[in-house]
């Protein structure tokens, strides 16, 4: 499947990674290659990105940096205050995307609310393209009906091999908007699987490789995160493998809806 997007389709997942490690390991994956970085204003590492993308003396225009709205921050009164608290934390003017993190739990903020004023930060050139995260398909009708078909360049999801969303994968389809897979490794444990492994030695690379290169020959982006220098880089050689159509086949064939980020705020899912 043709990759048709204008988000890098291998990026840099940094949850979790606070602190002066959490710079270190941006810094270590932007010497390896990634340009796409995904944080949050919930994660507590965005000031790490800022520090990282400084301190690598790249040029701004090579990088892609997406921040996600907290649920917190949804109301009319706190979203653009919360977005330009985050510019200012990565050091930035403007990010490259910025996403609705979850949608408001029980429409506790009503749901035009939050995304007139998404289309509001970009309007004001706080971000360059607007999306959002696990969103269902009834929000995402919803949210084409409010703001026209092509507004949103992505849908940020739990997807991986045991958890590959077919019907909302088949409806983002349908509507030409990509899908980001998150949790992308499943915290890790496809690098266990049996399967990945079998493929992974014929490509000489690692298992979690072969998963992240079957979710972009499936047509996602993919975030990825890791502490470790050697597995960054082992993630990175995703971009080089080739699968034949039977490994895409058999790996689709691991699908087993094991969906592991299910908070209590969780709308109700399609897979
Ligand atoms: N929008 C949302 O609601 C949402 C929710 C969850 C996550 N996310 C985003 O998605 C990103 C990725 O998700 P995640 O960090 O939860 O999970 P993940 O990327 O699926 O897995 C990360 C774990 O896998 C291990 N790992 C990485 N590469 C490996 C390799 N080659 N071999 C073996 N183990 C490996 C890492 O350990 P080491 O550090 O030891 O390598 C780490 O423990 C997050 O950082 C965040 O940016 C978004």
């Amino acid at each position: 499947m043709t990759y048709q997007s204008p988000i890098p389709q291998l990026g840099l997942g940094t949850f979790g990674r606070t602190g002066e490690e959490g710079i270190e390991t941006i810094l270590a994956a932007l010497e390896i290659g990634y340009r796409h970085i995904d944080t949050a204003q919930s994660y507590g590492t965005e000031a790490n990105v800022g520090e990282a993308v400084g301190r690598s003396g790249l040029p701004r225009a090579d990088l892609f940096i997406t921040t996600k709205v907290a649920d917190t921050n949804l109301a009319r009164q706190d979203f653009a205050a919360s977005v330009e608290e985050s510019l200012e934390t990565l050091g930035l003017d403007q990010v490259d995307l910025l996403l609705i993190h979850w949608p408001s739990q029980d429409d506790l903020v009503p749901f035009e609310d939050y995304m007139q004023e998404l289309v509001k930060a970009q309007q004001r050139g706080l971000t360059r393209l607007i999306g959002v995260s696990n969103f269902p398909i009834a929000l995402l009708e919803k949210a084409m009906a409010l703001l026209g078909p092509d507004a949103l360049v992505t849908n940020q999801v739990e997807i991986h091999p045991y958890h590959q969303s077919p019907r909302l994968v088949a409806y983002c389809r349908s509507k030409g908007l990509s899908l980001t897979a998150y949790q992308p490794l499943y915290k890790g444990a496809v690098n266990d699987d049996a399967l990945l492994q079998e493929i992974a030695a014929a490509h000489g690379v690692t298992a979690s490789a072969i998963a992240l290169a079957f979710l972009m020959a499936e047509g996602h982006a993919v975030i990825p995160a890791s502490g470790s220098r050697q597995n960054l880089e082992r993630n990175f050689a995703a971009l080089k493998v080739q699968l034949s159509d039977a490994d895409i086949q058999r790996i689709g064939a691991l699908d087993r809806g094991a969906r592991h980020i299910n908070p209590a705020k969780s709308p109700r899912w399609d897979d």
